[in-house]
C-alpha cells in the first residue's frame, strides 16, 4: 500500500508558524518526560490555538493516519505524554489553548481550557473569593487537561475528591476530529451514558480534552497546619482517625512521611529544616481548614492532641504560628520529590490500600524491598487519608544509578505483591502511561480490560490516540 502524503504542508498552512514546530530545539522539551525515564521521537509539535483549529488538526492526522500524543504541563510520573521512539507522531501541545471562558461565583463553576495552568486556575477561583481545591508538587506546570486526563488526585482529595469529582461537563476533540460539546454546568444531570467520565483517566488514549467546567468551592476562612512526630505509622493512622471523630469536615489534608524521607529532604533542599527538637521515625502533617473565619481549629488541633500524647502515640508536635510558617511545614512535605531527585536514582509505587491497611502497606512493602535489595532506601510517604502512599524506593548509597533503574520492574514487582495482598491497587494517582502498561493484564485482565478495549476501538478505531498508552 502507497504511503499517505505528509499531512505537514496542511497542518503548515492550518496552524501557522506559531502552531506547527518541527526544529529539533523546539520539539526537545516535549520528548523526554519529567522523571528522565523515557526519550521519544515525533515529526512535529502542533500547537493549536482553539478548538477548531485542533480539531481540523486531528482530521488531517487522521486521514494520514498519523498517531497523536496529547501533551499539556509534561509532569506525567509514568511516561503518559512522551511520544515512542518511531518519529511517526505528532505531539500536541495544550499550552495556547488556555483561556479562563468563564467563572461564576453563583454556579460555583469554572470554565477553563484546557491548557490552563492548575496553580492559574487556583488564582483566578480565589480571585472570584471561591477555591479551585486541585493542589500538589506539579500544580506550577501541570494543566487542567493533563490533570483531568489523569485524574490526578493531590493533597486535599481527602475532602474534594479527585479530579473526577472536580469536573461537571468536558468539550473533547474526538478522534476523528469531531467535536462533543459537553460543557454543561450542571449538578444533576442523568442523561445516558456519563460520557465526559471516559475521558476522565483515559490519558489521552480516547480523545483530546479541550475545556472542560470545574466545581469551585467556598473559600476557607480558617485555617491550622500542625507537624506532629509519630510514635509508628499505626499512630499516625489513630491521629487520622481522632481528628475524623472529632470533626470531619476541619481536614483538609492528612499526609504520612517517614523519618528517613523528612532526613533526607532536610539534607538536600536548602531552607528546610525539622521544626521538632528530637528526630522520630514517622510524622503526619496535618491540615485544618474552614470557611467559618471563627471556626476554633486550634481548640480542636489541642483537644485532638492531648489525649494523643498523653497515649504515647504522638511524640511531639507543633502548629504554624504564622502563613510563612504554615508554608514551612508544607516545604518538608512537598520537597520530598525533589529531595528523592538529589538523592539520585528512584523508583516510585504510586499505589493505594483500602485506608485501614496503610500501616501494614508501610512496614511490609518497606522490608519486602530491603530484603530484595539490601542498602535500598524506602522512603514512603504521601495521602495517607485516601489510603495512597508513594512507597517510593531510592538507590543505595553508592549505588550505580543505571544498574538500579534496570532492576524498577523486580522493585515494582516486590511492592505490588504486598499491594495485592492488602486489595489495593498497582496505581492510584499518576496513572498508567507506558510505565505500567504491562501491569494491566495481570491486574485488570478479563471482563474489565476486554471492556476497556471495546470503549477504545469504538471511539479509536484506528487506534491513534496516545498508542501505547494505558492498554498493553
Ligand atoms: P501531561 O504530563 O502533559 O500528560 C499526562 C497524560 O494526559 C498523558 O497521557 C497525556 O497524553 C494526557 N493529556 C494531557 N493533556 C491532555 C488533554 N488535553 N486531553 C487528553 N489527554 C491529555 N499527581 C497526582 O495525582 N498527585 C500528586 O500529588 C502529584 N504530585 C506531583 C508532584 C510533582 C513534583 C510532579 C512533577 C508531578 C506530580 N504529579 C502528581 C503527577 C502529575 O502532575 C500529574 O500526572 C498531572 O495530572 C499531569 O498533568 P500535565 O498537564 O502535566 O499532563
Ligand atoms: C506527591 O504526592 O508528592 C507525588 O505524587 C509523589 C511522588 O513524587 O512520587
Ligand atoms: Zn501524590
Amino acid at each position: 500500500m502507497a504511503d499517505s502524503p505528509s499531512p505537514l504542508p496542511a497542518l503548515a498552512s492550518l496552524l501557522g508558524p506559531a502552531g506547527l514546530l518541527t526544529d529539533a530545539s523546539d520539539l526537545a522539551p516535549a520528548l523526554a518526560d519529567w522523571r528522565s525515564l523515557y526519550q521519544g521521537r515525533a515529526l512535529a509539535l502542533l500547537r493549536p490555538a482553539n478548538t477548531a483549529e485542533l480539531a481540523e488538526a486531528v482530521r488531517l492526522c487522521a486521514a494520514a493516519g498519523i498517531a497523536i500524543v496529547p501533551q499539556g504541563g509534561n509532569t506525567s510520573m509514568v511516561g503518559g505524554a512522551t511520544p515512542d521512539g518511531s518519529g511517526r507522531a505528532v505531539i500536541v501541545s495544550l499550552a495556547r489553548m488556555n483561556r479562563i471562558r468563564d467563572l461564576d461565583p453563583m454556579d460555583m463553576t469554572m470554565t477553563a481550557e484546557a491548557g490552563v495552568v492548575v496553580k492559574t486556575a487556583q488564582e483566578a477561583a480565589a480571585a472570584a473569593g471561591c477555591l479551585f481545591p486541585l493542589s500538589f508538587g506539579g500544580e506550577g506546570t501541570a494543566m487542567i487537561g493533563g490533570v483531568l486526563s489523569t485524574n490526578a488526585g493531590g493533597n486535599n482529595t481527602v475532602r474534594y475528591g479527585n479530579a473526577r469529582e472536580l469536573m461537571l461537563g468536558l468539550e473533547v476533540v474526538l478522534p476523528d476530529g469531531s467535536i462533543w460539546h459537553g460543557l454543561r454546568r450542571l449538578r444533576k444531570d442523568n442523561t445516558g451514558y456519563a460520557l465526559r467520565h471516559v475521558f476522565v483517566g483515559a490519558e489521552g488514549t480516547l480523545g483530546i480534552i479541550t475545556a472542560a467546567v470545574l466545581k469551585l468551592f467556598a473559600r476557607p476562612r480558617a485555617n491550622e497546619v500542625i507537624f506532629a512526630a509519630v510514635r509508628d505509622a499505626e499512630a499516625a493512622l489513630g491521629l487520622f482517625r481522632r481528628f475524623r471523630d472529632n470533626d470531619e469536615s476541619a481536614i483538609r489534608a492528612f499526609e504520612y512521611m517517614s523519618g528517613d524521607g523528612v532526613d533526607l529532604t532536610v539534607q538536600l533542599i536548602p531552607g528546610v529544616t525539622l521544626p521538632l527538637a528530637e528526630r522520630a521515625g514517622h510524622y503526619a502533617l496535618i491540615d485544618l481548614a474552614s470557611t467559618r473565619p471563627d471556626a476554633d481549629l486550634r481548640g480542636l488541633a489541642e483537644q485532638v492532641l492531648a489525649p494523643a500524647m498523653e497515649s504515647g502515640e504522638v511524640l511531639d508536635a507543633v502548629l504554624a504560628e504564622s502563613e510563612a510558617q504554615r508554608a514551612a511545614l508544607w516545604r518538608i512535605r512537598e520537597e520530598h520529590t525533589e529531595a528523592q531527585r538529589k538523592a539520585g536514582a528512584s523508583v516510585k509505587n504510586d499505589v493505594s490500600v483500602p485506608v485501614s491497611r496503610v500501616p501494614e502497606l508501610i512496614e511490609r512493602a518497606s522490608e519486602a524491598c530491603r530484603k530484595l535489595m539490601p542498602g535500598i532506601r524506602p522512603m514512603p510517604f504521601g495521602h495517607m487519608g485516601d489510603g495512597n502512599i508513594h512507597v517510593n524506593l531510592v538507590q543505595p548509597e553508592g549505588a550505580d544509578p543505571t544498574a538500579f533503574l534496570a532492576r524498577s520492574h523486580d522493585i515494582m514487582d516486590c511492592v505490588n505483591e504486598v499491594v495485592r495482598e492488602l486489595d489495593g491497587s498497582f496505581s492510584a494517582e499518576h496513572g498508567i502511561g507506558q510505565l505500567k502498561t504491562d501491569m494491566m493484564e495481570e491486574w485488570r485482565g478479563g471482563a474489565e480490560l476486554a471492556v476497556m478495549r471495546q470503549i477504545k476501538a469504538a471511539l479509536d478505531p484506528k487506534g491513534l490516540m496516545n498508542p501505547g498508552k494505558v492498554l498493553p
